[in-house]
């Protein structure tokens, strides 16, 4: 059974659509990739789905629930969370009060420890600032800081951005395990090569709309919209592609 359903979503933040006619699905525990353009919409589906964008039409379901009239808190308390593309920690927070802050909306004091655990390259910086960091590290400390609520879907916006070949391998390596908490992912990627090699399907948005769908490999695959949105690699996702689309 899909625990996101979207169907016929369009909407934007004025009056023109940024994205129309949005069909997809998200089961438990899948991992689910958005390719396309820049600007094709990518951010702004991601915002739709956690209820940031100011107009939007159309039907979003959740396990069941009817979304579309859930407020950002609420989309949380049933289990989604959210990882922007930037700005995604309080630089000037240690780690422990970047994840303390949080701790106040789930009011669970032992997910802190269970973060710990999760990320163990963590718990030995608890006490460094978050603007300390390396690239690799915020980002986990960003993951945290989401799954600190326990969700069963997590929406990360380009996880790999500014990040070298070898940061986005850690990163990668982490939203990999996220299924096996428990947690579905419904991820934005530039490299999107990378990215769709362990995804379990992906879709390709161009102009606010779906221009296909299908598993990750077979996505890869297809050599004509290979070229066009998941640009040429060496092989799917062999280390240090940048796949740019
Ligand atoms: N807050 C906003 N207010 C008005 N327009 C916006 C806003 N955010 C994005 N847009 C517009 O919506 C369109 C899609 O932007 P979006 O950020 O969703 O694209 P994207 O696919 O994520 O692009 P990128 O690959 O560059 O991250 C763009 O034309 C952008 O200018
Ligand atoms: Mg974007």
């Amino acid at each position: 059974m899909s625990l996101l359903r979207i169907a016929g979503l369009s909407g934007g933040y004025g009056d023109v659509d940024i994205i129309s006619g949005i069909d997809m699905v998200v089961a438990e525990r899948e991992i689910v990739t958005i390719a396309g353009t820049n600007g094709a919409g990518k951010s702004t589906l991601i915002k739709a789905a956690m209820g940031l964008l100011p107009r939007l039409s159309g039907e979003m379901n959740f396990n069941g629930i009817d979304l579309m009239r859930l407020a950002i808190e609420d989309r949380i308390r049933v289990g989604i969370s959210y990882v922007p593309q930037v700005r995604n920690v309080f630089g000037t927070l240690t780690v422990l009060e970047n994840l303390q802050v949080v701790e106040h909306v789930t009011g669970k004091p032992q997910r802190i420890r269970e973060m710990f655990e999760l990320f163990p390259a963590l718990a030995g910086r608890r006490g460094t600032y978050a603007e300390n960091l390396s690239g690799g590290e915020r980002q986990q400390l960003a993951f945290a800081r989401a799954l600190m609520s326990s969700p069963r879907l997590i929406l990360l916006d380009e996880p790999s951005a500014a990040l070298s070949p070898a940061l986005t391998d850690q990163v990668f390596a982490e939203v990999r395990k996220l299924p096996q908490a428990g947690v579905a992912v419904l991820m934005v990627e530039q490299r999107a090569r990378q990215a769709l090699a362990f995804s379990d399907r992906g879709y390709i948005l161009d102009s606010g709309r779906i221009v296909l769908t299908d598993t990750g490999a077979n996505l890869l695959a297809n050599e004509e919209m290979g070229d066009v949105y998941i640009g040429r690699g060496h092989g799917a996702g062999s280390p240090g592609t940048h796949a740019q689309i």
